[in-house]
């Protein structure tokens, strides 16, 4: 965590939040430091009948609102080693087996991390299909937005980080990347501390071939990462000038809340670019909070775009006050490499929204 993203972006205890109440945390105990980037320490609330204390672990802190429970289901992530050699951990994944933790991880990790950094591998074929979705999307986001105003800006969802290594190339303030996955969010903190991406690119079944190579961004001192919520953002009202969040929506439990945070933490003429492909599944988001994907017999037949257009031009019972539409790419293509021989192709909905009423 870096003390400079921590002094400027004022970070309010998770727990208090929760309860409506909105209380500042303070750097507690610092264990381990690296120049200005806490790597081991604590955050403490500064509320009296409060007090929550709140990890720094590996350089990133865990701002979530019960953080006992978190700690609890991430255990795994959060000791995971990441010293083995390759050949150890390619034991450990045949041992494990398809569809273990730490093969699902390492499934996740490959994909995401390719089509972060593997445009900065020398390895890499220079064959379809390309990485650099995010970049690509990012830069078509950013153009159909137009400017935003100075201040800090925030990745939602940000994964292993190439695009909030991105967004301060092109945008002049602080960068925060948030996540709630902490294998990825590590990634993404490996890259800003070491200048190294290190993953597991998956080449078919449960066989991983380990990738190092170097990764160093010249605005990543204006960058952090944090672990905190999209759906409960430690923030105080207007914080941001920018939100930018990659096909996130269909991930949440509460697709309507999460546009209403990112209106919420927008300064006014404020900016937010969002991506996604109503990719639904209902282990993530409940049927009934789908934006689109159902109810075929309503006026919409069951499409997504008429309705996220809805909800944010007034329209919609449950419309988002906050955020306006202003441009946006029906047909986005975005690829996700699943192993060697098998790459996925979305066509994502790029949508640039302007903060301040409809
Ligand atoms: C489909 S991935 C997209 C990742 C990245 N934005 C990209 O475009 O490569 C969805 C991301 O959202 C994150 N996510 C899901 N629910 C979240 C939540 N409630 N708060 C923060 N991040 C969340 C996941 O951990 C994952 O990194």
């Amino acid at each position: 965590m870096r003390r400079r993203h921590f002094d400027a972006l004022r970070p309010l205890c998770p727990n208090c939040r929760s309860q409506g109440v909105e209380s500042a945390l303070r750097i507690g105990a610092v264990a381990r430091e690296r120049g200005s980037l806490v790597l081991e320490g604590a955050l403490h609330c500064s509320r009296a009948g409060c007090q929550a204390e709140y990890p720094i672990i590996d350089g990133v802190p865990i701002l979530v609102a019960g953080v006992r429970a978190f700690i609890t289901d991430n255990l795994l992530y959060l000791l995971a080693r990441d010293d083995l050699s390759s050949h150890a951990e390619s034991m450990l994944g045949d041992g494990s087996g398809p569809g273990s933790a730490f093969n699902t991880t390492r499934q996740f990790l490959s994909s995401y991390a390719w089509d972060h950094y593997a445009d900065l591998d020398p390895q890499e074929p220079a064959s379809e299909p390309r990485p650099g979705a995010v970049i690509r999307t990012l830069d078509r986001g950013l153009e159909l937005l137009g400017g935003v105003p100075e201040g800090p800006a925030i990745e939602i969802g940000c994964s292993v980080g190439r695009t909030s290594f991105e967004m301060a190339a092109r945008h002049r303030g602080l960068v925060l990347g948030v996540d709630v996955n902490v294998s990825m969010i590590r990634l993404a903190a490996r890259v800003l501390v070491e200048g190294e991406v290190r993953y597991p690119r998956r080449q078919v079944g449960i066989v991983f071939e380990r990738r190092t190579l170097p990764a160093r961004f010249p605005d990543a001192d204006r960058v952090d990462f944090w672990i905190a919520d999209a759906l409960a953002l430690p923030f105080a009202d207007a914080t941001f000038a920018l939100a930018v969040s990659l096909n996130v929506l269909d991930c949440v439990p509460a697709p309507y809340a999460f546009l209403g945070e990112i209106a919420r933490v927008l300064a006014g003429g404020g900016g937010a670019v969002l991506s996604t492909p109503y990719d639904w599944s209902p282990g993530a988001t409940p049927v009934e909070a789908w934006i689109g994907g159902h109810s075929q017999r309503g006026p919409n037949r069951g499409a997504a775009e008429p309705f996220v257009r809805s909800l944010l031009d007034g329209t919609h019972p449950q419309a988002v006050p906050g955020l306006r539409l202003v441009g946006e790419d029906a047909d986005s293509p975005w690829h996700v490499r699943l192993h060697a021989r098998s790459t996925m192709l979305y066509r994502n909905h790029l949508l640039a929204l302007r903060a301040g009423r409809a």
